[in-house]
This record gives structure tokens, C-alpha cells and sequence, in this order.
């Protein structure tokens, strides 16, 4: 029998998500899609603050959901991880196994001691006897802090991934564009910004941005002198509640200044991707993450970058029994799920 598929793990910094699916080979049926929101203190920029408090959540979203599964898939982000792509001599897979460690030394910032280290050949004869390869690389010690976690809620990780991937991977499952089209996938989170510009059907470049709908929750709390929790509910919270008191319009001016903000920290990464690529030319943006729904956002990208931005919405291609999901839930759900959906795609033994 087919391996079963891992439940996708995708632990946030503003809350938990869970993906369950089964590969019936002809269709990806959802079998179960939670959120769980995390109290501030528990995660900050990717790093666990509060394990006890994680672990917690992490079994009480299994229990909720009922979730037999124990395999997990999960995945880093953030500044303990390096994407980079580097050119090597054309040699095998095994010769590579052999002399990464060796290879990865010059690009890596951290000492290799601590690192884990992995790879993917993206193009196996790029000419000239060269081939090019994805080299990731993550710091050990986070990423055993990363699995206690989960190993304390009773679960088995399989599968670490990277955020940036998973998000491929999801968009590859529901949006077939054909490999010529380059293509922007931008992940909107409370406090990082995943970006992955997918070439030629292989990521061409990512990066991690250490910003996200965090810095609007902040600038409401000082502004209003409010708690971040209110601050947190200002903003996203419905608009005519607000606009009875009139503090829509003030928070709306403010996310907009906001919005400017992050959209300047997308446009130096996708300026840095078309000034050192071939095919720069970008397609399309596919947008995702709860803070992709702040106000000016997706018009501001739009405008600035004059590129097409289309909603990623992970669950597009996927089958969900309308008996057992609420669909317009599912729907209010789907921004921020594409990195767990895409977690939720592997299966114990997957590389
Ligand atoms: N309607 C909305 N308007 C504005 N912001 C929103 C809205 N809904 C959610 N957000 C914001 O989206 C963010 C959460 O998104 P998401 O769940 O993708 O992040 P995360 O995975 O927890 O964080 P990260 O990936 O950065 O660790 C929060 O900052 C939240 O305030
Ligand atoms: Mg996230």
C-alpha cells in the first residue's frame, strides 16, 4: 500500500495550521483544515519563545480535529534557514552526497558544524560541464527545538521542509501554469513575508522577509495606545462595527502606509531576482497569507510592480465534502493554508 500522506504542520507566528488530505491518485481530497490562534508570546520571528504553550496548542488542534494520523510534515523559515542556488562541476547524485558538506562551507554564514545540509540538482548539465544546484541549508540547533516540540505532542515529524517550498508545492497542485511563465508565489504571514520565483517549473529564487501584518498590529496599538490584542481585532475585525465609531477610516489610512512598506521590501527582492536572472520577466504575483488581505495591499503591488496579482488559493484544485466542510469557513481560511496544504502533500519517505 501507497504511503499515506503526513499531516501538515504549519506552525505560524500568529497561529497554528493543520492540513490533512488523502491522494485518491485522481483527486486530493481534503480530510481535515484547522487554524488555532497562538497567544504573542509563543513564537517570535520563527523562533519558538513558549514551548510548553506550543506543544499545548499543537495537541489541542489534533484533538479538536479528531486527527488519527500521527506523521507530520513541518517546516522552517526565516533567517535559520539559506536558499542559495550555486553552480558545481557535472558530477552524480552520489559524488554530490559525498562532497556537499565540503562544497556548502564557502556560501553558508554559520559554521558548518551547525548546520544541517541539503540539496536539490535543478539542472543536471547547465553547460560548460557545470551544474546547478539548490543548496539549503539549516541551523541544527532550531531545528531540533523545531521537532521537540512536536515530538512532545505526541507526533512523529517525518518531514522538514521549508516554507518557501511547501508553497510551490501548493501552488504547483492547483495552479498548472505551463514552465515557460515566470512566476512570483508572495506568502504574507504576521511576521515574515515568504517570497519564491518559480522559472522553468524549479524555484529561480527565494527569499525570507523578516516583516510582515506583525508591523500593522503595532503601528494601531501605538497610535491608539490600545493592547495588541485589541489592536490585532481592530484590524481585522469587520467594517462596520469600526466605522460606527469612525475609526475605520484612521485604521485604514494606517494600513495603507503600512502596506507601502511591505510592498517596498517585495519590490527590492523581485528587483534583485530580474537583475540577476534570465526569464526576470515576472508573470504573475500569486498572493497568499493573512496579511495579504491588509487594505492596500494587493492594489499597491499591482500599481507598483505593474504585474497581475491573483489570490493562491490553496484549496482551488481540491475536493471537500460539502456534508463535513463549511465551505464559506474553508474559504475565510484558504489565504493563510497554502504553506500547510503544501506541507500536507508529503509522505514519510519523501526526501
Ligand atoms: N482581514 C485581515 N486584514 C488584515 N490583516 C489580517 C486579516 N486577517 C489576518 N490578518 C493578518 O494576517 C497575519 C496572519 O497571517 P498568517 O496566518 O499567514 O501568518 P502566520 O503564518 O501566523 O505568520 P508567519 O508565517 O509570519 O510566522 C496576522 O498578522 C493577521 O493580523
Ligand atoms: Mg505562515
Amino acid at each position: 500500500m501507497a504511503a499515506k500522506n503526513a499531516v501538515g504542520l504549519d506552525i505560524g507566528t500568529s497561529s497554528i495550521k493543520v492540513c490533512h488530505v488523502r491522494d485518491n491518485r485522481s483527486a486530493i481530497e481534503l480530510l481535515a483544515y484547522d487554524s488555532i490562534g497562538l497567544p504573542p508570546d509563543t513564537m517570535r520571528d520563527g523562533v519558538i519563545l513558549h514551548a510548553p504553550q506550543l506543544t499545548a496548542r499543537i495537541q489541542e488542534i489534533f484533538a479538536i480535529n479528531k486527527i488519527k494520523q500521527r506523521q507530520v510534515a513541518v517546516s522552517l523559515s526565516g533567517h535559520s534557514v539559506i536558499i542559495k542556488k550555486i553552480s558545481l562541476p557535472e558530477m552524480t547524485v552520489a559524488e554530490l552526497e559525498e562532497s556537499i558538506q565540503w562544497e556548502a562551507e564557502q556560501y553558508i554564514p554559520f559554521d558548518i558544524k551547525d548546520v544541517n545540509v541539503d540539496f536539490q540538482v535543478i539542472n543536471a548539465h547547465a553547460g560548460q560541464g557545470q551544474m546547478d544546484v539548490l543548496l539549503v541549508a539549516a541551523k541544527k540547533a532550531v531545528i531540533t527545538e523545531l521537532l521537540d516540540v512536536v515530538r512532545a505532542a505526541r507526533l512523529e515529524p517525518v518531514v522538514v521542509d521549508v516554507d518557501a517550498f511547501a508553497l510551490y508545492n501548493a501552488f504547483e497542485l492547483n495552479f498548472p501554469v505551463p514552465p515557460t511563465e515566470t512566476v512570483a508565489l508572495v506568502n504574507v504571514g504576521a511576521s515574515t513575508i515568504n517570497i519564491n520565483v518559480v522559472a522553468n517549473g524549479t524555484s529561480a529564487f527565494t527569499r525570507d522577509i523578516t516583516v510582515g501584518g506583525n508591523l500593522l498590529t503595532e503601528e494601531i496599538s501605538k497610535q491608539f495606545a490600545v493592547p495588541w490584542e485589541e489592536a490585532e481585532h481592530m484590524k481585522t475585525t469587520s467594517e462596520t462595527t469600526l466605522s460606527m465609531s469612525g475609526v475605520l477610516r484612521e485604521v485604514q489610512r494606517i494600513s495603507q502606509r503600512v502596506s507601502e512598506v511591505l510592498i517596498s521590501e517585495i519590490q527590492r527582492s523581485l528587483d534583485f531576482f530580474a537583475a540577476t536572472a534570465m526569464n526576470a520577466e515576472i508573470g504573475a504575483i500569486y498572493l497568499c497569507g493573512g496579511a495579504a488581505l491588509q487594505s492596500g495591499l494587493i492594489e499597491g503591488i499591482e500599481r507598483r510592480l505593474s504585474t497581475h496579482v491573483r489570490a493562491m488559493n490553496p484549496f482551488h484544485n481540491i475536493t471537500a465534502d460539502g456534508k463535513k466542510f463549511d465551505t464559506t469557513l474553508l474559504a475565510r481560511m484558504a489565504p493563510s493554508a497554502s504553506v500547510a496544504m503544501g506541507l500536507a502533500l508529503r509522505k514519510n519517505g519523501d526526501r
